[in-house]
């Protein structure tokens, strides 16, 4: 059991650092990203199996792309895709990261960590002047000159994607080895990656483990085993192929039509 203080009704990340400075989870037992290059495997993993640099550059002004990710961490993967975003993006589109944390890390953890990654710190300064009052709940950060928001469920997995009305077009799907964390790795979060996705959804994890492919096919999603990174011999990728979620009621249904670019003409604005 941790020895920190439970803030306001979560318990952040208890973190042990090694001889190199990188984060360990005391909660987990397990690493935060590779102790060989945090950065290849994010890229490798996470970016390129969900296609994303070629994404970005495809996306119109007004267009926007959404990644959903299980275990925000230290932030390391968003930092990524946001830089990915700003260097193939045109002008106008957007980006909107939706990560959920159950043990968020402080500011002065994340700080130290994110300090391990100078080709990144212009990107980590910004989030960490926002970082600064976690709470549990869903929160919201307008970053990047308001292009890239960043959409922070502080809570458990299973219970804040429940709760969450959002078309994720990419997943990352992170979150400590399945053998330490299997209370985050069950098929209701692979129900919700289901109901979430918007049609073709893709997603990249850095795990082969059976039951997850076996998990992910059961809801509709199409799962390849590719060659892993570093001494991973092979990870998931995929897209999904299901049917897009159906509401009971439909009258609340959202349209499927995503126009690339919306106006509105406000008639009086008065003092808005
Ligand atoms: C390997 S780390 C994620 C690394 C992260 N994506 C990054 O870029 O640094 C796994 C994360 O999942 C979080 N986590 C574990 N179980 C969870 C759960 N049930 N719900 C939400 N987050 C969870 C952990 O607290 C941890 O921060």
């Amino acid at each position: 059991m941790s020895d920190l203080p439970a803030s306001a009704g979560f318990q952040h990340a208890e973190l042990e650092w090694d001889e190199n400075g990188q984060p360990q989870s005391r909660q987990y037992g397990d690493v935060y990203f590779s102790r060989v290059s945090g950065i290849e495997e994010t890229s490798h993993v996470f970016l390129a199996q969900n296609d994303l640099a070629s994404r970005f550059a495809a996306l119109q002004p007004g267009e926007r792309l959404v990644i959903g990710e299980t275990g925000f961490g230290t932030g390391l993967n968003f930092l990524c895709a946001w830089q990915l975003f700003e260097r193939h993006a045109p002008a106008g589109a957007r980006l909107h990261f939706v990560s959920v944390e159950k043990h968020p890390l402080t500011h002065d953890d994340l700080a130290r960590a994110l300090a391990l990654w100078p080709q990144l710190d212009e990107l980590a300064q910004r989030l960490l002047a926002q970082y600064v009052a976690v709470n549990p709940g869903f929160q919201q950060f307008r970053l990047g000159d308001g292009r890239v928001s960043l959409t922070l469920l502080v809570g458990d997995a299973l219970e804040c994607l429940a709760k969450l009305d959002a078309r994720i077009d990419a997943w990352f799907l992170d979150g400590f080895a399945p053998a330490k964390n299997p209370q985050m790795w069950q098929p209701e979060l692979f129900a919700q990656m289901a109901r979430l996705s918007a049609p073709g959804a893709t997603f990249g994890t850095f795990t082969s483990a059976g039951f997850v492919r076996r998990g992910l096919g059961a809801v509709g999603f199409e799962v390849q085993r590719v060659p892993g990174w570093g001494p991973k011999r092979e990870i998931l990728r995929g897209h999904f192929a299901g049917q897009p979620a159906t509401t009971e009621k439909p009258w609340y249904a959202r349209p499927n039509h995503r126009p690339a670019q919306r106006q509105a003409l406000v008639i009086g604005a008065g003092l808005a």
